[in-house]
């Protein structure tokens, strides 16, 4: 959904103004969008060194080094980094969700299950806790609610259980034992239906891990806030968790104060904020053929236009 976000956040773009992209992963869409709207200022964010840096090799073809910086910051951070900045407002945040290819790709990071690596699932390499540490330590109770909270996972309880069952015999280390835990504790019809029977499970580890939910939470409405008139905001979400919580946030500003038992419209009254995506948009047919992880991508973009 690259060219609908250039198409989608450019008309914010007028020269000199800032984009924060939150999420600036290999710099896809922060190239993009610096070369779609030359003499604008990006500050690109990540919690991931090694995506950072990959972020700095590409965008300084397609840009002077003096418009671009790039920051390892958790992006709940937006308000103190544009702070630091002396920076009231932006005009655009762009928030791409989730994990980068980079870190599903390298196997040693251990956010796949479809390769044996150290379960570990860190976006920031130097984070408190491994995957790993999460599986040996939680209680079962406290193990079922991520998975079912995080992964949606109907079975979280059978898994659970397996888990601590397993772990006695030996701590849990590698993806490919999780994974194997997992395809056998649940009902072998379901086996065969649903994808990958472990992908829920890690969605959950992870999410749990770099803390996702509470960032995208408390990072949307900041950056909502952070935007002046006639700035856009722009979020690819990948699972209905994350799609949710932005949906509200952005609700928030899209609904009038006032009662709705007044006599004049929402239209007349303005709200701050107007949706610029019809609900969410997802991705046609010939992006998912061409990058199938897309397939699951919602975006949704919200324009300021009042204080
Ligand atoms: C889907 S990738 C972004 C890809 C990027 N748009 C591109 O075009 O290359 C998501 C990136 O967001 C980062 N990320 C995820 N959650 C984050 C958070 N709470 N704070 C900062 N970075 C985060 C990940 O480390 C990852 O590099």
């Amino acid at each position: 959904m690259l060219a609908r976000i250039v198409e989608l956040l450019t008309p914010s773009l007028g020269p000199g103004a800032v984009l924060v992209d939150a999420t600036v992963g290999l710099g896809g869409h922060s190239a993009a969008l610096l070369q779609a709207a030359p003499g604008v200022r990006l500050i690109g964010l990540d919690r991931d060194p090694q995506a950072l840096a990959a972020a700095g090799r590409r965008l300084k073809d397609v840009a002077p080094a003096s418009s671009f910086e790039l920051v390892q910051a958790v992006f709940d951070q937006l308000p103190e980094v544009l702070a630091d900045r002396d920076l009231d407002s932006v005009q655009a945040v762009l928030f791409d969700l989730g994990v980068s290819s980079l870190q599903l790709d390298v196997v040693a990071r251990g956010f796949s299950y479809a390769h044996d690596a150290p379960l570990d699932m860190r976006m920031d390499p130097s984070g408190p806790r491994t995957a790993a540490d999460i599986v040996n330590s939680y209680t079962g109770e406290e193990l079922a609610r991520v998975l079912f909270e995080f992964g949606e996972e109907k079975f979280a309880r059978r898994i659970a259980a397996a888990i601590l069952r397993e772990r006695q015999i030996a701590p849990i280390t590698g993806t490919a034992r999780l994974a194997e835990i997992v395809r056998t504790a649940i009902p072998a019809a379901t086996r065969r239906t649903g994808g990958h029977p472990a992908k829920r499970t890690f969605q959950a580890l992870r999410i749990e891990v770099n803390g996702e939910l509470d960032a995208v939470r408390s990072a949307i409405p900041a950056a909502v806030s952070a935007v002046s008139v006639g700035g856009r905001v722009a979020v690819l979400a990948y699972h209905s968790l994350e799609d949710r919580i932005v949906k509200r946030a952005f609700a928030e500003g899209l609904r009038s104060p006032l009662p709705d038992d007044l006599p004049v419209t929402a239209e007349q009254l303005g709200t701050p904020l107007r949706a610029v995506t019809r609900g969410a948009e997802a991705p046609g047919s010939d992006e998912i053929s061409l990058n199938p992880r897309a397939r699951s991508a919602r975006l949704r973009v919200i324009e300021r236009v009042a204080a």
